[in-house]
């Protein structure tokens, strides 16, 4: 089984941060000192560069990699300066460029084997005994322990867990966006007891900061549940998700450490039915059938 923890770290803003490489390795090691010790990447964040910084940050204590799991991504192709031979946006899961792909995020974030990697995207061409093939090597180089995906559907998933075991399917949820509810994704989640891994727990900010009509019900929601937990808004976001049976694994973004612990806060606080309807329903925009 893969060992991600309950809260992971993804440094897909760390770009934007503008930090210094002992800002970056400050961040790591407070997010260590939380528990959260898995830390979520793509070979594309930051143009290319996000893996390189954090690999820059770990390079001045070489001793903490061993307390830390990398997950990365590959299968996008952007059209940048760094990739001149993309003249179109678009996916390669070729085995030729997955192989290549994450030899390249070791080379970036400076280790010798990644705890997962992850096909970024659903690709229309994408072929699974290419994947299962490129997959296959990878791990038998010893250069990835486990393998699974990113916003794919439940028959995409399945496409490519019937040629190589998946762990994990990278989805968005929060009470902006509950399509995994009802498509059936986090009932295959369930069904295979394969934790799903959730972004933009807090939609990207939208959840904390949003004015729109929905956003302000949905903080609304968040806020009286909070109020009877005594809990931050924050940490009952990530409590509604950590509450659904399939375990979800949150993937915090926030550069701000007091904003991981709101997170990490989460681990001890449960909803019941109640509490959870309460939010969901605001998402909805409507009281339950
Ligand atoms: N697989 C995929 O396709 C995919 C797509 C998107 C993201 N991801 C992964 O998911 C990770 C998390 O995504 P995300 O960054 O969108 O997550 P998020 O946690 O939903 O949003 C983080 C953003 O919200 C802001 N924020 C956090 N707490 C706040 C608060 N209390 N008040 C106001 N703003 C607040 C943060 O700003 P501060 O930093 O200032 O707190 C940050 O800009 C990424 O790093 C990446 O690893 C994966």
């Amino acid at each position: 089984m893969h060992s991600l923890s309950k809260i992971v770290a993804g440094a897909w803003r760390m770009g934007d941060w503008r930090w210094t490489p002992q800002e970056r390795l400050r961040w790591i090691e407070q997010c260590l000192e939380l528990g959260v010790t898995t830390f979520d990447h793509a070979d594309i964040y930051g143009g290319y560069q996000v893996e390189r910084l954090f690999g820059e940050a770990l390079a001045l204590a070489p001793g903490l990699r061993a307390q830390l799991h990398l997950v990365t991504k590959c299968g996008i192709c952007l059209v940048t300066a760094a990739r001149p031979q993309h003249r179109v946006k678009h996916y390669d899961t070729s085995a030729a460029h997955i192989i290549s792909s994450v030899e390249h995020s070791l080379r970036m974030l400076g280790t010798e084997q990644l705890e997962m990697v992850l096909i970024h995207r659903p690709d229309p061409l994408m072929d699974a005994d290419a994947i299962a093939a490129a997959f296959t090597h990878l791990h038998a180089d010893g250069k990835v322990l486990h393998f699974g995906v990113s916003n794919f559907t439940p028959t995409q998933f399945e496409m490519v867990h019937s040629r190589y075991p998946l762990v994990t399917n990278q989805i968005e949820l929060h009470p902006l966006h509950l399509a995994p509810l009802h498509d059936g994704t986090l009932d295959q989640a369930q069904r295979l007891q394969l934790q799903p891994m959730i972004w933009s727990p807090l939609a990207g900010g939208r959840l904390m900061t949003g004015q729109g009509e929905r956003e302000l019900r949905v903080r609304a929601a968040l806020a009286s549940v909070a109020a009877r937990h005594v809990v931050s808004v924050a940490t009952i976001a990530f409590a509604w998700l950590l509450r659904h049976p399939s375990r979800p694994v949150p993937v915090a973004g926030s550069r701000r450490i007091d904003a991981m612990r709101e997170a990490v806060a989460a681990l001890h606080v449960t909803l019941d039915a109640q509490d959870w309807t309460e939010i969901w329903a605001a998402g909805l925009g409507h009281e339950v059938p």
